[in-house]
């Protein structure tokens, strides 16, 4: 799914997404557990306002171990509690409901206090495209619910779904745009698989994930495809994966865009193992 963001479309969403917060009581905001920087909006902070907020690490499963334990601490040390996830076999989620009871303890208690009646937390997701919020949603409902490619701007009613007695979660989740103005973030979603490679040069992007992966992993770059060693020059790098793997035109020329397509499809399917592409380091 592509969603071209136009000033118009963000305001929209954003209005849409404050709509959604006043009614519910805690945000789970999904980012992915491979860029949990970049794939988080800009304004989030200033759309769900003073609402207690659980971030998910989302794809866990694709990240780095180590480096989610490094997110997890940044987030926690910044005041926010951060879980990893994956919602796709459902691993950490049985911690959503612990955490945001336990989040919420406080303001349940003083409405039981008052005799409010006890009712379900009321939570939603929010988060940028294809982060995955329809298949964490349709997790917890335990049945497909959310369509999967749902696009801001087609309102329909607010639908509740009970997660076991203790949550109900908005049907519909609230729908963030990425960070396009800064190139490396732009970079990072592409790599990921967050925005289509069209919008960006395919080559530039895996100019930008081949830097990445000789930097951080260059074992696994070079167990992957059988490279003697990792050269500076990118080009080489680009030369001799097109060779190992057959990318070659007439006239055995290398075809750096089937090099291309090639590694950012093995980057994306964990051929090169789980990895995570920023650290809290470089945000600190
Ligand atoms: P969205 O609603 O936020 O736009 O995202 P969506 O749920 O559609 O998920 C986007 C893609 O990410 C889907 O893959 C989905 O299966 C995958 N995904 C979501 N959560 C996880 C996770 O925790 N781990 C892993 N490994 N993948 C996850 P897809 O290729 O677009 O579709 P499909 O292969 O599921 O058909």
């Amino acid at each position: 799914m592509t969603i071209q963001w136009f000033p118009g479309h963000m305001a929209k969403a954003k209005r849409q997404v404050i709509e959604k917060i006043k009614l519910i009581d805690i945000v789970f905001e999904l980012v992915d557990a491979r860029i949990p920087a970049s794939s988080r909006n800009p304004m989030v902070d200033e759309m769900i306002s003073n609402k207690p907020r659980l971030i998910l690490l989302n794809k866990a499963d694709m990240a780095d171990p180590s480096k989610t334990k490094e997110w997890i601490d940044y987030f926690q040390q910044r005041g926010d509690r951060a879980i990893p996830i994956d919602s796709q076999s459902g691993k950490g989620m049985k911690q959503i409901v612990a955490i945001s009871k336990e989040m919420l303890q406080d303001k349940f208690d003083k409405m039981r206090q008052k005799g409010v009646k006890p009712r379900p937390i009321r939570a939603v997701i929010v988060g940028i495209p294809n982060v995955g919020k329809s298949t964490l949603i349709n997790r917890l409902a335990k049945k497909k619910i959310a369509q999967t490619g749902d696009r801001p701007g087609i309102t329909k009613a607010q639908q509740w779904i009970k997660v076991g007695k203790e949550l109900e979660l908005l049907d519909t989740p609230g729908i963030l745009w990425p960070k396009f103005e800064d190139e490396a973030v732009g970079l990072k979603l592409a790599t990921t698989g967050a925005i289509k490679d069209t919008i960006l040069n395919l080559q530039d992007i895996t100019v930008y994930a081949l830097r990445f992966l000789s930097n951080q992993y260059p074992d696994r770059l070079k167990d992957r495809y059988n490279l003697q060693e990792i050269h500076d020059d990118i080009v080489i790098t680009f030369d001799e994966i097109g060779k190992r793997r057959g990318c070659i035109m007439a006239g055995g020329i290398i075809d750096y865009d089937k090099v291309s397509e090639l590694v950012l499809r093995e980057i994306r399917s964990e051929k090169l193992g789980p990895l995570t592409f920023e650290s809290p380091a470089e945000y600190e």
